[in-house]
């Protein structure tokens, strides 16, 4: 049958990651393309311990019909939570629970963004957004990234030639794909900018808590006297993504319009999940959980960026995260990542092309991302020993 796809979808390709997830599900594959925490890091015993208790002792609230803005508890500790230890919100803001990050990115469009509006991106950028973007048929402009994130000088040219630019989308901290993070200095310039050519800010900080080194670097929200600044949250990469859990925060009356965005989308979030984060951070030691992970992925972090010195180092450039996820590789001009990680792939490890995250989809770029947290060390001693036959053997 000849389905008809509106024109909003009909442009918007299957997620490269998601395909290349196809390939990891086969035997010895060593994937390097997932961005998620160590299933190793999930906290399974307490939070089944949780569900058992809250369907014996109040499945009511569990089972039936919850309100937009989330359970109570779970908006109010994580309400404390952002404010004590991040000096995230204000009098002006208010918070709603959403399921992920992600959902924040699409009521932030669904509210703000018209057909045709502009939103400006770091270029590479994480590509769940882009997606977005684009289903809402907006028009997306990318600023190049540096060694501290989007390029200042190059953001203020376009703020100054566009009038249509409604939103500005950051992931200042540990940035997806890149894992490089935006310094005060830059922060605060960016605020500026914001205020002067009067233009929303999307910060999306999904892995802020996830530092391994360096110094922790205000976000763009604590720094926010105006309420221009919506901030995305996740428990995602500090629980479990499987659950769908996140939070945005901002103005309150833009939460109020993402509150009614969020009934055309899914009503509330999974209210289970809801009661079984608030209990797991009231009942167990979320901060020192964060801590563990940190170790964990510190030490894979320093492993993978050893390795990476040990056989690499001679054939591309990459970055040295400080926390997060990823590490992105560059390649000499004139390579394809595609092709490179097709090789890759072919001699069993997955790597996720540059491409994937660029602004102007289909156009290859001589880049690819590594994730760090998901592979074991004896993984990721092996996959990289393959990526570096690859590229001596990958011919252009
Ligand atoms: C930058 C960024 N934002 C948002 C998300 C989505 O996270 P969530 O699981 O909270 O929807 C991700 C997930 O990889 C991400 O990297």
């Amino acid at each position: 049958m000849d389905i008809k796809i509106a024109d909003r979808m009909a442009h918007i390709n299957p997620s490269a990651i998601r395909e290349m997830l196809k390939v990891t599900a086969m035997p010895n594959v060593i994937s390097f393309a997932a961005g998620g925490p160590s299933p190793e890091e999930f906290p399974s015993k307490e939070l089944a311990y949780l569900a058992g208790k809250i369907f014996e002792t109040d499945s009511y609230t569990a089972l039936q019909y919850s309100i937009t803005e989330g359970y109570g508890p779970l908006r109010e500790i994580t309400k404390n939570r952002i404010k004590r230890k991040f000096n995230i919100g204000r009098d002006f803001d208010d918070l709603i629970i959403v399921s992920g990050g992600q959902q924040v990115i699409s009521l932030t469009t669904q509210c703000l963004v018209n057909e045709g509006d502009i939103v400006i991106c770091e270029n590479p950028s994480f590509v769940g957004a882009l997606n977005t973007f684009r289903a809402f048929n907006a028009r997306l402009i990318g600023v190049p990234m540096d060694e501290n994130g989007m390029d200042i000088n190059a953001l203020e040219q376009i703020l100054k030639a566009e009038k249509k630019v409604k939103l500005i989308y950051t992931i200042p901290t540990f940035q997806n794909p890149t894992g490089v993070t935006m310094p005060l200095k830059h922060r605060k310039q960016l605020i500026e900018l914001a205020d002067k050519y009067d233009v929303m800010i999307l910060e999306d900080d999904p892995y802020y808590e996830l530092r391994y080194s360096g110094e922790n670097v205000p976000t763009l929200k604590s720094l926010d006297e105006t309420g221009r600044v919506i901030y995305a949250g996740s428990y995602s990469k500090t629980i479990s993504p499987g659950m769908r859990i996140g939070y945005a925060c901002a103005h309150k009356d833009l939460i109020a319009k993402m509150t009614v965005a969020k009934q055309t989308q899914d009503v509330h979030t999974n209210a289970m999940f809801m009661m079984i984060v608030a209990q797991y951070i009231e009942q167990y030691d979320f901060d020192s959980h964060i801590r563990e992970c940190c170790e964990h992925y510190k030490a894979k972090r320093d492993f993978m960026l050893n390795k990476i010195a040990e056989k690499l180092s001679d054939h591309l450039k990459y970055t040295k995260p400080e926390g997060g996820l990823f590490i992105w590789c560059e390649m000499p001009r004139g390579y394809s990542g595609i092709e490179f990680c097709k090789f890759a792939a072919s001699r069993g490890v997955v790597c996720v092309p540059g491409t994937t995250f660029d602004v102007e989809e289909n156009k290859d770029n001589n880049c690819f991302r590594l994730n760090f947290t998901i592979p074991s060390t004896d993984q990721i001693d092996k996959g990289i020993d393959v990526l570096a036959d690859c590229i001596k053997g990958f011919k252009q």
